[in-house]
């Protein structure tokens, strides 16, 4: 029940969002095209009084990228990334690419997640909350062994992480930078004490392109086997409107941002090893070329 109704409410976000967003796209031009499908009445009457449900737009493949860099714009520019929350704490994560990082989890049985960013620490709640399930084993009844690192230079996770003391135990939260002597020595005996079979690496912390760049070439490492995946968060933030990570350009790129620090390490360091796949954007990310499998 209680997935039912998650799986709905972010259907209905999500079909929310797309739907404002086209209007605003259209605002001030003509009128909506109306299907001319035969059970539609098409008189300017009936499209001026056309319900949300009845509207039909037009979006195929040759418009759909645009389509979603709008969507994305106002997501941005709206705080819309600001408005949701997992277990009642602030989860700054697009409900579409929840999603996909719990489909990955389970189907590759992660048993350890590195996140840099924690924030509040929802997300690494909500992996967490879905490793938990895949973990027990029925005939034991007992949790398989599975661990969430996640790190923050700011330390507020660990209050909200500790409201959930079923999932707290799995979740080790490092008060520190991503790419400090602490963080790294944390993460370097948790590695080896779990012995992890499949590794999942979150990169949410600064999004600035060095800063990206510098925790890809050291979290590298821990993408354990070929199929495991780095993602890279908000690499839409590289998009030119944007004042805080386009004022200037790095490493080639027209922006300082994700994208920049992803493409430097792809084109250098991750050579050969590493490859972007748009299979998991599933028609809508905000992780737009930020799903990096380990390919060798
Ligand atoms: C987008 S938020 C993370 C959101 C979180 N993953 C979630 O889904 O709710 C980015 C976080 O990165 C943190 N941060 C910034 N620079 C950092 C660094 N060098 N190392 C670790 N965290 C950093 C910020 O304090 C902020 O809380
Ligand atoms: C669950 O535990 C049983 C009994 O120890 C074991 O035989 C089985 O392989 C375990 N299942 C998994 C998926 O680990
Ligand atoms: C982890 O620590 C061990 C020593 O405890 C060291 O040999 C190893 O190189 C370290 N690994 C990384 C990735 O830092």
């Amino acid at each position: 029940m209680q997935h039912k109704s998650y799986h709905s409410s972010v259907f209905g976000f999500v079909i929310g969002i797309l739907f404002t967003t086209w209007l605003l796209s259209n605002r001030g031009s003509q009128t909506p095209t109306v299907s001319t499908s035969s059970t539609t009445s098409t008189t300017s009457q009936a499209v001026k009084s056309t319900t949300l449900a009845s509207v039909k737009f037009p979006i195929d493949n040759t418009n759909i990228a645009r389509f979603y860099d709008e969507y994305y714009k106002y997501y941005e520019l709206n705080k819309e990334w600001m408005k949701k929350s997992f277990l009642g704490v602030h989860f700054l994560q697009n409900p579409n690419d929840a999603i996909t990082i719990a489909e990955i989890l389970h189907d590759q049985n992660i048993d350890l997640v590195i996140e840099t960013g924690s924030y509040r620490g929802a997300a690494a709640l909500f992996f967490a909350s879905i490793m938990y399930q895949y973990r027990y084993n029925a005939s034991e009844k007992s949790i398989r062994p599975f661990k969430i690192v996640t790190m923050d230079i700011n330390p507020e996770a660990q209050t909200y992480i500790d409201r959930y003391p079923l999932l707290a135990r799995y979740i080790t939260f490092i008060p520190h930078a991503s790419v400090s002597e602490k963080a790294k020595s944390i993460v370097n005996r948790t590695f080896t004490e779990l012995k992890p079979s499949n590794v999942f690496i979150s990169l949410d912390g600064d999004h600035y392109a060095q800063a990206v760049y510098e925790e890809l070439l050291y979290y590298q490492q821990y993408a354990l086997n070929i199929g495991n995946y780095i993602l890279v968060q908000d690499t839409r933030l590289s998009s030119k409107w944007h004042t805080l990570y386009c004022s200037a350009s790095k490493y080639d790129g027209p922006c300082n941002g994700p994208h920049e620090g992803l493409n430097w390490f792809l084109k250098n360091e991750g050579q050969g090893r590493f490859a972007i796949d748009h299979g998991k954007e599933y028609l809508f990310s905000t992780h737009h070329k930020g799903w990096v499998k380990r390919t060798a």
